[in-house]
This record gives C-alpha cells, sequence and structure tokens, in this order.
C-alpha cells in the first residue's frame, strides 16, 4: 500500500434531486424506494441475486446453489446453464423487437450502418460458424484486435455463442502488448481488421498483429476483417479474409448451453506491480451485472436510443456498448472515430442525427468538450437527450456542471458512476429517478454493493474522512481471478484488508452518505480515463541500454486527468540529450502504446529515495506537479537530490 496522502479538500454543497418528469416515468421513483430495495439486497443477498437473475435473464437450465463462497473465490448461480448470445440476442427475436435496431453505428467517415436485432442475431451465428470451422472450441482463448466497428460486436457475441473466451485488446495497444497478452492468454487465433479510422488516418491494425506473431507461440490463425481497404500482407495458410469465411458457412447456429461459471473473457488492466493482469470474468454473473445496472442505472426503456462512447477495447464498451444493452434489448450506438473528427461538433452531431436519448462518456472527453466551447454543442438539437453518464474517473465538479448545463439542457439526470475492470459492473452511482446528485460525487451503492471506507487495518475511518475503498461482500459480476495467477489475484485484492476486496481507490462518505472517489491509491496512473501502471512505464524504460534507473509518476492535467512523468538516471558515459528524451518516449509507445506517450523525461543523477532503498514517488508527484512537498520527508536518504531535482526545474 502506498502511502500517498489520501485527502480531500473539495466541499460541494449543490445538489440537485431527480426532475419530476424523469421520476415519473422511471423504474425505480424515489430515495425511499431505492433505500428499501437496497436495504432488502444486503440483507437477503442470496435471495435478492436469485430474483434478479429468474427475472432478468434467460436460462436454459435453472441454477442450483445461488452463491458459494470460498473466500476469495466466488461461484454464483451453480448448475445452471446459459448463454450470454442468446440472452442478448435470441430472446429478442420477439414480433416486437426483431426488427427494432440493435445497433446503430457510425464509421468516422461518415458512412453508418444500422444492425437490426434479427440481422446482428444472423452475423453473430454465422460467424460462430466461422470460428467452428476455423477449428475454435468451447474454451479456447481468442484475441480480438479491431476498430470500433459493428464486426467487433459480432466477434465478441459469436466467441460467447460457442463458449470460446474472447480477450479483446484495445486498438490503441502496440505489437509487443499483443504479444504479450497473446502469449499470457494462450490465444489460438487473433481477430483483426486491416485497419480502422483514427483522426483521418488508417490505423494499420494488421500490420501489428502481423509484428507481434513474430512472438505469439500460441496463435494459429487470423481473420481479417476488411475495413480500410489498406495493402495488408495476408500468409498463407495461416491469415483469411472474414467476408471469404463468412461466403462459406450457414446462419445456423444453436447457442452452446453454458455452464454458469464458464469463463466469458479475458481482459487485462494495469496493476500496480509489472506485468498487465488478465480479469477473467465468467457467463451468468458478469451477464446479471451488466443487464442490471444497464437498466436501473440507465433507466433503460424500450424507445431509448442509448450511446456509451468508449471503446470496447475497454471494460466500459465490454458492459455498457455490448452486453447490457443487448441484454435489455436497447438500441446502442456506435462510433468509430475521434471525437473531434472532423471538428468538436462530432459528437453532438451524431447525437442529433440519431435521436440520442441515453449518453455515457468520460471526464477526460467532457473537459476538451468544454475548453472547445459550448458554440459547437449550441449547433445542435440536442432536445433528445434524458440522462447523461461518466465513467472511468473522477469528475470535477466544473467539468459535472457544464455537462449538466450545456450538454442536458439543465433537465437531465449526471450519473457519476464508479466501478472497475475487476467489478464487472457499476457499483456506487445515483439512480437517476430515485439519487440527488451531487457534482464530483458517485453518491450511493448500487443494489446488493456493500461498500466501506477503511484505515489500513481495516477499521472504518470517521465520516468525511479519507480511507480506503473496499467491498465488503461478493458480488455476482465481480472478477473471478487472475488469469494464470490465482496467488496474484488473492494479494492483490484480498489480502489488504481481511475478507474485504480492496478496490485500490481512496475514497471519503459525507454526512448524506454519498461515496467521493478520491482517486488511486496504488501506482496506477489514470490518463484520460485509460489505467497506466507506473511500473509498466518504468520497465519500459528500462530495457532502453543507456538507462540505469527510472521512476514514473503522475501530474494533474486539465483535460487528462492526470499525465506522464519520468524520471530517468542514465548509466555512466550516456549524455542526457533531447535524442536520448525522444529514443525513451518512443520506447514507452513501442511497448504499450500511442496513448501512453509521456509528457516530460526529467534526468537526473540520482532519485529521491528513503534509506531502505524506495523510490519517494510522493516527492516526485510533487515535483512533477510543481508544488511544495508537505509531509513527512524524514526517511530521506539524501536530501541534496531533492534539492537538486528542483533546482533543474528552475
Ligand atoms: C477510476 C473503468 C472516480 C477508479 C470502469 C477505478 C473512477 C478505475 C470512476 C477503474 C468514477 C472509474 N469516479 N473514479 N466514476 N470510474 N474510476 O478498470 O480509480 O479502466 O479504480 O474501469 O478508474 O478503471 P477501469
Amino acid at each position: 500500500m502506498s502511502n500517498k496522502d489520501i485527502s480531500s479538500s473539495l466541499k460541494e454543497s449543490r445538489s440537485f434531486p431527480p426532475p419530476a418528469a424523469f421520476q415519473s416515468r422511471a423504474h425505480i421513483k424515489s430515495e425511499e424506494q431505492y433505500q428499501q430495495l437496497w436495504n432488502y439486497s444486503v440483507e437477503n443477498p442470496e435471495k435478492y441475486w436469485s430474483e434478479q437473475a429468474e427475472s432478468l435473464l434467460t436460462w436454459f437450465k435453472k441454477w442450483d446453489k445461488t452463491l458459494e463462497w470460498d473466500l476469495p473465490h466466488a461461484k454464483w448461480f451453480s448448475g445452471g446453464k446459459i448463454n450470454v448470445s442468446y440472452n442478448c440476442l435470441d430472446r429478442h427475436l420477439t414480433p416486437e423487437r426483431r426488427k427494432k435496431p440493435a445497433i446503430i453505428w457510425e464509421g468516422e467517415p461518415g458512412d453508418s450502418r444500422t444492425l437490426t436485432y434479427e440481422d446482428l442475431h444472423k452475423e453473430v451465428c454465422q460467424f460462430a460458424n466461422v470460428l467452428k470451422s476455423q477449428g475454435i472450441k468451447k474454451g479456447d482463448r481468442v484475441t480480438v484486435y479491431m476498430p470500433l466497428v459493428p464486426e467487433l460486436a459480432i466477434a465478441i457475441l459469436a466467441c460467447t455463442r460457442i463458449g470460446a473466451t474472447h480477450c479483446v485488446i484495445f486498438g490503441g495497444f502496440s505489437s509487443d502488448a499483443i504479444a504479450d497478452r497473446n502469449n499470457n492468454a494462450e490465444s489460438k487465433m487473433v481477430l483483426t481488421a486491416d485497419g480502422g479510422w483514427r483522426r483521418g488516418q488508417v490505423v494499420e491494425l494488421k500490420k501489428n498483429v502481423d509484428e507481434a506473431m513474430l512472438k505469439s507461440k500460441s496463435v494459429e490463425k487470423i481473420i481479417v476483417y476488411q475495413r480500410c481497404k489498406n495493402t495488408v500482407t495476408m500468409k498463407d495458410g495461416r491469415d483469411f479474409w472474414w467476408h471469404d469465411l463468412m461466403a462459406k458457412v450457414s446462419a445456423d447456429c444453436p447457442a452452446e448451453e453454458l455452464d454458469s461459471e464458464h469463463p466469458l473473457f479475458i481482459l487485462y488492466t494495469s496493476g500496480s506491480t509489472g506485468s498487465p493482469k488478465g480479469i477473467l470474468h465468467t457467463t451468468a454473473g458478469y451477464l446479471l451485472g451488466a443487464t442490471i445496472t444497464s437498466k436501473y442505472v440507465f433507466d433503460l426503456k424500450e424507445d431509448d436510443v442509448y450511446w456509451c462512447t468508449a471503446d470496447i477495447g475497454w471494460v466500459t464498451g465490454h458492459s455498457y456498448v455490448v452486453y447490457g444493452p443487448l441484454a435489455n434489448g436497447a438500441t446502442t450506438v456506435m462510433y468509430e472515430g475521434a471525437p473531434n473528427t472532423p471538428d468538436w461538433g462530432r459528437f453532438w452531431n451524431i447525437i442529433e442525427k440519431y435521436k440520442v436519448s441515453i449518453f455515457y462518456t468520460a471526464p477526460t472527453a467532457i473537459r476538451a468538450f468544454a475548453k472547445a466551447g459550448e458554440e459547437w454543442p449550441n449547433k445542435h438539437n440536442l432536445k433528445t437527450l434524458r440522462l447523461l453518464g461518466s465513467v472511468g474517473e473522477p469528475i470535477n465538479p466544473e467539468a459535472w456542471m457544464w455537462y449538466q448545463n450545456k450538454i442536458g439542457g439543465g433537465n437531465c439526470p449526471v450519473v457519476d458512476t464508479w466501478w472497475q475492470t475487476e467489478t464487472g459492473s457499476i457499483m456506487i452511482s445515483p439512480l437517476p429517478g430515485a439519487t440527488a446528485t451531487v457534482p464530483g460525487s458517485a453518491t450511493r451503492p448500487f443494489f446488493g454493493v456493500q461498500p466501506a471506507i477503511v484505515d489500513k487495518e481495516g477499521v472504518p475511518v470517521e465520516e468525511g474522512k479519507g480511507g480506503f475503498l473496499i467491498i465488503k461482500t461478493p458480488w455476482p459480476s465481480m472478477l473471478r481471478t487472475i488469469w494464470g495467477d490465482d496467488n496474484r489475484f488473492k494479494e492483490q485484492y484480498w489480502s489488504q484488508i481481511k475478507g474485504c476486496y480492496f478496490t485500490g481507490d481512496g475514497a471519503r462518505r459525507d454526512e448524506k452518505g454519498n461515496y467521493w472517489i478520491l482517486g488511486r491509491i496504488d501506482d496506477v496512473l489514470n490518463v484520460s480515463g485509460h489505467r497506466l501502471s507506473t511500473m509498466e512505464i518504468e520497465s519500459a524504460l528500462v530495457s532502453d541500454p543507456a538507462v540505469a534507473e527510472a521512476a514514473v509518476v503522475g501530474a494533474p492535467h486539465d483535460l487528462k486527468g492526470e499525465s506522464i512523468h519520468c524520471f530517468v538516471t542514465l548509466k555512466i558515459g550516456n549524455a542526457p540529450t533531447d535524442d536520448v528524451r525522444k529514443r525513451l518516449i518512443d520506447v514507452v509507445v513501442k511497448h504499450i502504446g500511442a496513448f501512453a506517450r509521456p509528457e516530460a523525461v526529467r534526468f537526473t543523477d540520482s532519485l529521491p529515495k528513503t534509506r531502505s532503498g524506495k523510490i519517494m514517488r510522493r516527492l516526485l508527484r510533487d515535483i512533477a506537479a510543481g508544488r511544495e512537498s508537505k509531509g513527512d520527508t524524514s526517511t530521506l536518504e539524501d536530501f541534496s537530490v531533492l534539492a537538486k531535482l528542483r533546482e533543474d526545474e528552475n
């Protein structure tokens, strides 16, 4: 556990009750109703979850036992048989829903496609047959590295249909990162595309996969979706075009009846130690979490047009672009490209064009839009919007207010949703028809969720004081383990506070019972809502032959939330030149991806350390942020290091 201060000086007294018109139509209509249901859900968790599983999901066979809890291992709905793609597709092929748009998609160049539930079902069945015809079986891992096109959703739904476990890798990751993940998951196949559009340029995805293949031992075949028609190299017998294979198969593919705990997907995320962790989610519990939170947090109704701007490469895209909305039979919007291409009006144009009613995005985007100016949203009719959501990092009250007023016209509740890759679905959030929202606060725990804020010993802190955010009891969509490393799973999440899930976030709870997330307390950075480990960046830096030692910290950044600052000491005989600086930035981009590009690389003769040799990151954070170091420096081994670093700055 790091000793970074968990403190908060934020005072916020504004509070917005749900608008009456919203409230009267909402699934959960009042604070009392929420409170009653929440009490019931935590007093009778198994009963509550069993009732929800029964009413929200369609089962081939009912489960025998709702929860088997062998701390820290949970099994939910054991003995049950179910299929995720069946729940997202087949059960909606009713006369009322078959022709309803499931996905409305817009490409960055402006092309657009609508797939009804019937269309999507057909494509998924066909692609599931493609997977089978290429040797993919239940339990095999399939890597997915694609642009945000409908085929990405089709790919993962097809995996779930036959019981293959998907591992989606965000398209911004480099070939090294793809190879690491392929090897860790022992993936048998990679699904990719020739390229994807981003800011008018083609991102050459297939080329990155080709490079990754030099180091990916387990991958046998690659299927390539043609998106940009850029030139790609296809290797005979290994690489196949998506459209060629689709032309050869039937659209008849019944959904596999899978165990509730069948591995659904692995998603890699950053932790406080070196290598990325493969977070494992399983079938029924995850689906229930994604389904129920989509229904209540977004208050989904039959006629909503729902848009979550996340990429499917992150957990938000898994739970709230694909699985949650589709399991509810909703219409989900997908947009391929950058928010400011061709200009800052793009998002608002999409909302107007498709009459979006629910919009879910990240604080980093909201801040960038606020900076670009209200003239952009003002040019568009945003009156169809009825609900706004935020996710990925703490949202500052100014950005929250801008979002509510300029985008929501002052009429839409704003739900600030806190959760993690590990939690699978939203854990703390207002319910829009019930909870009074407060700018900057994620407010209340969702049904069945029991958070607490504690000190290092696990003792609850006083009301209003900062502490570690933990979850006291298991929930259906919780991670089951770290793929291939159950010890790390136990250590990282279950050994800090006995018997409880350790989130890695600091938080406080105010006198009204609202939760305020204060950010990470471990060595994880949050850059534009993307989780990055300082250790991962450091190990990239020290892989350069000139580097002796490196320490990476985050500094506050107006738009990105945090930016990456690297402190580097060079081996004797290496001069700290601009060329070396540039090379080190490139090393980070190569190992991780362009979205992890450091903001600053500083050279120093030595790093501030404790007498026991631990780098004092807190001091580096102060320097990177350009603020005076407060707090204890008595353990610092050599004060001159700090003075020198400050001098260099001036
Ligand atoms: C942060 C993204 C404050 C937090 C869903 C968490 C937030 C990490 C919020 C998980 C929020 C996410 N307010 N902080 N509403 N939502 N976070 O795994 O630090 O990519 O631990 O999942 O993002 O990031 P991840």
